[in-house]
């Protein structure tokens, strides 16, 4: 079945061109992933695990190689038609939570599905927040929440929009190992 993969990678490579030298964090990365499959990312840090997720999550550009996602290649697409597809098909779990922070965490949970003005928004997000057990604090703001509250509020907000891939950067590291476990099934 080869329309199952869901991302394909090809010879991605990525320079960062800093002062005073050139650094190749990526150089001809190829690989491929199903619908339905899991893959680690396994490296020390400052290996390139964030910046080979943000480009195959299409936030960033490659110097050059093909992400393909969802059948459509990326590189080919202009910012904004790369952030729709993005905004449809991905969910990001980012190292650093980016939640918006004169917004509550319930307003934070539904804003992905309110940009596709999706009337259930606000009662799928009280949802999710009971999933990840932050039911009764929906109206605090981020500054009020500890890192793995502002973590589990950043899971629910990647979840409002069902993706049809998940990308998660260091997902559990600021939580206990019971949440951890939690969040992992
Ligand atoms: N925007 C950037 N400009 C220049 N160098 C960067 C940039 N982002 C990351 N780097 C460098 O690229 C390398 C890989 O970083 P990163 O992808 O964040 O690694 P990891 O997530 O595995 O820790 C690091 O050496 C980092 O300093
Ligand atoms: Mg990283």
């Amino acid at each position: 079945m080869p329309d199952s993969v869901i991302l394909r990678v090809d010879r991605l490579t990525k320079t960062y061109k800093s002062v005073p030298r050139c650094l190749t964090v990526l150089n001809e990365v190829s690989f491929e992933a199903r619908e339905g499959e899991a893959i680690a990312i396994v490296g020390p840090s400052g290996s390139g695990k964030t910046t080979l997720l943000g480009l195959c999550a299409g936030l960033d550009t490659p110097t050059s190689g093909t992400v393909e996602l969802g059948g459509t290649n990326l590189v080919r697409l202009t910012e904004n038609a790369r952030a729709a597809l993005h905004n449809e098909l991905v969910g990001f779990v980012f190292q650093t939570f980016k939640l918006i922070p004169t917004l509550t965490a319930l307003e934070n949970v539904m804003v992905p599905a309110e940009l596709r003005r999706n009337r259930k928004a606000r009662s799928r997000a009280l949802a999710l927040l009971e999933d990840v057990g932050l039911g009764d604090r929906g109206h605090h703001y981020p500054a009020q929440l500890t890192g793995g509250e502002q973590q589990r509020v950043g899971l629910a907000r990647t979840f409002i929009n069902r993706p049809g891939i998940l990308f998660a950067d260091e997902p559990t590291g600021n939580l206990d190992a019971d949440t951890s476990e939690t969040i992992e099934h």
